[in-house]
This record gives structure tokens, sequence and C-alpha cells, in this order.
């Protein structure tokens, strides 16, 4: 990608914050925009001395103008179930007016746009592992429909400005992802498990722990995503680790990696857990020669100390 002033939506979030450090390394100027609802000002606080980036507070559902931007990267938007079921409306508003001002601005100055979509719009999948040719199965009443369909509407607006506007757009449907700067009560597999085992606590896994998941270290994600938006594929392209685990075989990795003695409890099945994700990714491999390098032991270790630091409040 040719150096550019880049707007990053969510640029205070886990992933936004790591994007920005990446664009920043690639030699871009980054405007970083976040209400701060779920992401933490922390998260950019190391680049306050750094002239190439700056961060505005604002909330993306109103319209907004940064200036000449050339790249639009769009990522505002909670993510874990525990924010977006304390934040449903929220979150819809974001996936529906948040994308239209994002999309409105890349139009305005004719910039690229960068859609961060999720794996979550294949919902309880039938089909395994997940194409970006499968359409999905999506309860849209259900509790995790305010993030799926908000996810799956900020998909459909994406690909109309591309029709209607010819707007040269990106989607990357984004699965788990894990590692430094994920916030500790999210109620995401990798910071529960961790927190749980550093504290001592027992480690719940909900079911029996069979429903299998699939998990990228953060420096894997963002090097497909800066892959593709380099590219000229529109997408919508899988980013994820295909690599796949129980439940059950992540908490007993946290266990190894952490050296905690907690026990393992069992509690009942959230409605609509899906019971099997994992992302196919054979299309980032062919178009982005893409492949994820880190695998879950080494990317667990790697964020030990972050979580270490970040129970002592001090990340
Ligand atoms: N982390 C993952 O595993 C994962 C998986 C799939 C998709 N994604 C997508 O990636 C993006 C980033 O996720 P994350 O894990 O970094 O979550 P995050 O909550 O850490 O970051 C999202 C950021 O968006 C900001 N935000 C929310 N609403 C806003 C608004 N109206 N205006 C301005 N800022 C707003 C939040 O304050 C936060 O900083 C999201 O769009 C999410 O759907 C993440």
């Amino acid at each position: 990608m040719s150096t550019t002033r880049v707007l990053v939506t969510g640029g205070a979030g886990f992933l936004g914050s790591h994007l920005c450090d990446a664009l920043l390394a690639e030699g871009h100027s980054v405007i970083a925009v976040d209400n701060l609802l779920t992401g933490q000002s922390r998260n950019v606080a190391h680049l306050r001395n750094e002239p190439r980036f700056e961060f505005r507070q604002l909330d993306i559902c109103e319209p907004f103008d940064c200036g000449r931007v050339d790249y639009v990267f769009h990522f505002a938007s909670p993510a874990s179930p525990v924010d977006y079921s304390l934040h449903g409306i929220a979150t819809l508003k974001v996936g529906s007016l948040g994308t239209f001002n994002a999309l409105e601005l890349a139009k305005k100055y004719s910039a690229r746009y960068f859609l961060a979509s999720t794996s979550e719009c294949y919902g309880d999948p039938s089909e395994h592992p997940q194409k970006e040719t499968y359409w999905g199965n999506v309860n849209p009443i259900g509790p995790r429909s305010v993030y799926d369909e908000s996810k799956r509407f900020a998909e459909a607006a994406t690909v109309a400005y591309r029709r209607y506007h010819n707007l040269d757009t990106r989607i990357v449907r984004i699965f788990n992802t894990y590692g430094p700067r994920m916030q500790l009560n999210d109620g995401r597999v990798v910071p529960n498990f961790m927190k749980q085992a550093l504290l001592g606590e027992d480690l719940t896994v909900y079911g029996n722990g069979s429903q299998t998941r699939s998990f990228c270290y953060v420096s894997d994600e963002v090097d497909g995503f800066l892959r593709l938006a380099a590219s000229n594929e529109p997408g919508p392209v899988n980013i994820g680790n295909p690599a796949e685990f129980t439940i059950l075989e992540c908490a007993q990795k946290v266990l190894a990696v952490t050296g905690s003695k907690s026990n393992i409890r069992y509690e009942p099945l959230p409605q609509d857990d899906p019971k099997q994700r994992c992302p196919d990714i054979t299309k980032a491999r062919r178009l982005l020669g893409w492949d994820p390098r880190i695998n879950l032991e080494t990317g667990l270790r790697m964020s030990l100390e972050y979580f270490r630091k970040a129970l002592q409040g001090n990340s």
C-alpha cells in the first residue's frame, strides 16, 4: 500500500489500536476516531508523541469529517458477547448509521474503504469449515442478532456503495482473535480463561466443552488485514486461524501456559452458542499469500505478561 493518510474507526479498541501501530510502521499517517464505548485511550497512549498519529474522541453514528483521507478502515463496533449484549442498540447503530457515515466519508474523498466484518455473519453454521460463499445461519431475533445482523447489514451497505457509487471496498470476515490489549472482562474465551487461571479460580466451560473455536494471534490477523488492504480483492475474505480446538482443549492449554492449578467448572450452554466455528482460509492463502504463523500455545505465552499486568491494573 503506498504511503497515505488513513482513518481508523474504533482505533482505541483491541484490533483498531494494533492496526494503527501496523499502519504507522508502514509509514502512513493515521487518524484514530473512537467514542471509547468499549475501547481504552491507554491502547493508543504509547502513540501520544508520534507526529503521524492523531486521536479524536467522537461517535461515528453522528456525521463526522476529519479532512481528506486516502483509506478508511471501519473497525468501530462493540465486538465481544458481553459488550454487544450490554450495548445492543449502540451495536445496531454503529453497524448501520456508523457504517453509512464511514462510507460517506470514503465516498467524499474517493478513499478506499475496508470493513471489519465477522465470522458471526455465518451464525451457527451448518457448513463446516466456513467458506466465504456460505450465506450463514443466523437467528434474526436471538440474543446475538444485534451484532450478527448489524455486521450483515454493514456488509450489505459496503457492497451497495461499491455497486452504486463505485467505491473501492474490501470486506474482511474476522474470526476469534486474541492477544494483548483485550479487555479482561469481555467474556471472550481467552481473556476469561487467562484471568481465571491467573487468579486461581475455576475455569468456566459452557456445555461439555466439546464446541470448537479457532484462535488467531493478533499480529497474524493484522498482517492479513494489511495484505487484503493492499490487494485488489473486494472480499469478503476470511482471516482467522484454521487450527481448531475444543473449548476444553483451550482451557487445558491456558492451564499449561500459566502453570495454574485451577479446576474446570461446567456451566449450561448459552442460547445460540455456535457449536463449531472454523475458517476456510483457502481464499486468503490463494489471493493474499496469507497464512497464520503463531500457534495457540505460542500466542498464549506471548499474551501472558499483558494479562498478568492487566490483572494488577497495570497494563
Ligand atoms: N476481536 C475479534 O476477535 C473480532 C472478531 C470478529 C470481528 N471483529 C471486529 O473487529 C472490530 C474491532 O473489534 P475489537 O475486538 O477490537 O473490539 P473493541 O471493542 O476492542 O474495539 C471496538 C472499538 O470501537 C469503538 N466504538 C464502538 N462504537 C463506536 C462509535 N459509535 N463511535 C466511535 N467508536 C466506537 C469502541 O469504543 C472500541 O474502541 C469490530 O468491528 C468487530 O466486530 C473482532
